[in-house]
């Protein structure tokens, strides 16, 4: 099945981390060894290798793929500006300041997923193979005859806004707001529009590449499942038209042009792939007596680091989910964390603002900088009646880091930096009284 078929919808295969096989063509996968001396079909065999050959079993992340042409070719890449995207050095701004920004506009004149990236943060240093960015996607447009690899990191996509398709080397993925998609380094990918507008958040990870958290005394089960992770199956275009390649490497992006689409693979066999994952299918797990568990129970995705307990960065969600704890302050907490923390919003309202965090803002709080709940849900919350009580209309999400997130330089300028943030915190009173 060729990509773009009509009569192509997008099918998948379950599993994290499993190893599977797919081919677009009956008979293009080998199917006892991985590199016959002549493959059926006349495709040309590549090896995809997402961790060292010497990784341990567990750690290994390879896949092997039947294109049309091989990726190698007679052409090479030259630098392209970028207005949005930053990468190294991220200037050092961070202050110890709580920062908030509102929905970034999607521009108005034709662009496309590339052209409307914009970095708000990053950390680490990917030659280190430590850190991460976030940025915010934003697009009216699809990518026309354009291709994008991001050689520096994985790309987790969070969609807070419109519907689109990811054309992967792999295969296709739809995605849409409430779920998430990634794309391993290194893998080529297109995306077009299905709704006309699409905005989200961009988690850019240098670190160990994200996996399940472990569960420990949850048990076997709970949290994000197994077999709802979602892995394309092979689909292929076979155009003969020029292709713009735009890869990103070491934080400036190049780009070249193909005579034909590098979305080429006909089979393929391995475990480094791409896949999505439905956030509403994360079964919340949290105290039926008192007070809070820690948010380390809303993980879905973690990237370890070298120091047990402080990961490169953690994928977190604040989803649908009951409030049955008795004699407890139920929103979040007041608190200061090592952890650096970067919170979005796909929809609805989060349980400790009351107002100014809206889907597709940003909030940014680094390294024991003080925060909690506004004083008008905090008034609320020590009041209300402790009934269970549903929250149905939020999903929250948080990129948590052991490093220090320092905002780009442009993102302390932007006309949506929302500076009565801090003012969010006025006005609490101390009714404390010295016997
Ligand atoms: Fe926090």
């Amino acid at each position: 099945m060729r990509i773009g078929d009509n009569k192509s919808i997008s099918s998948y295969m379950s599993g994290f981390g499993n190893y599977f096989s797919s081919e677009a063509e009956k008979n293009t996968l080998p199917k006892d060894q991985n590199t016959p001396q002549k493959v059926s079909g006349g495709l040309f065999t590549e090896q995809l290798n997402g961790a060292a050959f010497t990784s341990p079993r567990v750690d290994n992340r390879h896949t092997w793929l039947y294109k049309i042409r091989p990726s190698a070719g007679n052409y090479s890449f030259k630098g392209v500006q970028h207005v949005g995207l930053k990468g190294r050095p991220f200037i050092v701004n961070a202050s110890p300041n709580a920062f908030r920004w509102l929905p970034f506009d999607i521009p108005k004149a034709k662009t496309d997923f590339v052209d409307g990236l914009i970095t708000v943060a990053g950390n680490g240093d990917l030659n280190s193979l430590r850190g991460s960015a976030v940025h915010i996607y934003r697009a009216n447009a699809s990518m026309e005859n354009r291709v994008f690899c991001d050689n520096d990191a994985e790309l987790l996509f969070v969609p807070e806004l419109g519907a689109f398709k990811i054309f992967t080397e792999l295969g296709e993925i739809e995605l849409k707001p409430k779920e998430i998609c990634l794309i391993p380094a290194g893998i080529k990918f297109r995306i077009e529009l299905i709704d006309t507008e699409i905005r989200g958040y961009l988690l850019e990870n240098y670190g160990p590449y994200l996996r399940l958290p472990e569960l420990g005394p949850i048990g076997a089960n709970g949290l994000a499942a197994i077999r709802h992770f979602l892995c394309p199956m092979a689909k292929y275009e076979n155009k003969q038209i020029e292709t713009e390649l735009v890869v990103k490497f070491q934080d400036k992006l190049w780009h070249t042009v193909l005579p034909h689409s590098p979305l080429d693979v006909v089979s393929w066999h391995g475990n480094y792939v791409p896949y999505k994952y439905d956030l509403s299918l994360f079964q919340v797990v949290n105290s039926v007596s008192f007070d809070h568990q820690d948010p380390s129970i809303f993980t879905v995705l973690t990237s370890p680091s070298e120091f047990i307990g402080l990961p490169n960065v953690d994928f977190v969600i604040f989803p649908p989910r009951w409030s049955v704890a008795e004699k407890t302050f139920r929103p979040p907490y007041f608190h200061r964390n090592c952890m650096n923390e970067i919170m979005g919003l796909v929809y609805g309202q989060y349980e400790s603002r009351t107002e100014g965090f809206l889907p597709g803002g940003i909030s940014l709080h680094n390294r024991f900088i003080a925060h909690g709940p506004d004083l008008e849900t905090y008034e609320k919350a020590i009041s209300q009646n402790l009934v269970p009580t549903k929250m149905d209309d939020t999903l929250a999400i948080m990129f948590e880091s052991s490093l220090v997130y320092q905002p780009t330089k442009e993102m302390l300028e932007v006309s949506n930096l929302d500076k009565t943030y801090l003012s969010i915190w006025q006005g609490f009173k101390a009714e404390f009284k010295d016997e």
